[in-house]
């Protein structure tokens, strides 16, 4: 397993769609050795996700996982899952104000709103079919990493450029109330 180096906002491969994965080339040798990749160069950046293209691979695969994250302590945990040609649904309109950072965009966090609950349809590595509901924090984390195989950031959806905040200032300023705000969410949609 090797990791990987992250490609940093401004460069034009965070900014083009992925393309779909085909069955033949999620057996292969190839692509199952990236997604090992992903997952390895997840976890050394402490990312509570990471997509294809933030490792310079234009492919709709990302991987997913939260256990004690000390990028985001007040984050619930979510167990590594790897989502092949997502796509996500929002169940109704209801959304949340979540305060985002990427590894793409140092050293910058904004609020986001987000749908609060949606359904995730998905294969998993082996091209199982995945089908399920992602609700609260965890539903910001699946529109945060599939909004990356579409070209998108999260700078894109801030609708208050007056959030942006350093790391530092954020937990200085902003970590007191939003973890307020998280407890309420979780406590409301249980992730
Ligand atoms: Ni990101």
């Amino acid at each position: 397993m090797t990791i990987r180096k992250i490609a940093q906002i401004g460069h034009p491969i965070l900014r083009q769609r992925a393309r779909e994965v085909t069955p033949e080339e999620l057996g292969g040798a190839e692509v199952q050795g990236f997604i090992d990749d992903l997952i390895e160069t997840m976890r050394d950046a402490n990312g509570a996700g990471l997509a294809a293209p933030q490792v310079y691979t234009p492919l709709r695969i990302c991987a997913l996982e939260v256990k004690d994250n000390p990028r985001y302590p007040y984050k619930p945990n979510i167990p590594l899952t790897v989502l092949v040609n997502p796509v996500l649904t929002p169940i109704g309109d209801e959304r949340f104000d979540n305060y985002e950072g990427c590894l793409s965009v140092p050293d910058l966090r904004g609020v986001v709103p987000r749908f609060a609950e949606l359904r995730v349809e998905a294969l998993d590595r082996d091209g199982h079919r995945l089908d399920f509901v992602a609700r609260g924090i965890t539903a910001g984390t699946y529109q945060h990493e599939c909004d990356h195989l579409d070209g998108r950031l999260f700078v894109d959806r801030v609708e208050d450029p007056s959030t942006f905040t350093t790391w530092k200032e954020f937990a200085r300023h902003h970590e007191p109330g939003f973890r307020d705000r998280v407890e309420a969410i979780v406590a409301r949609y249980g992730s």
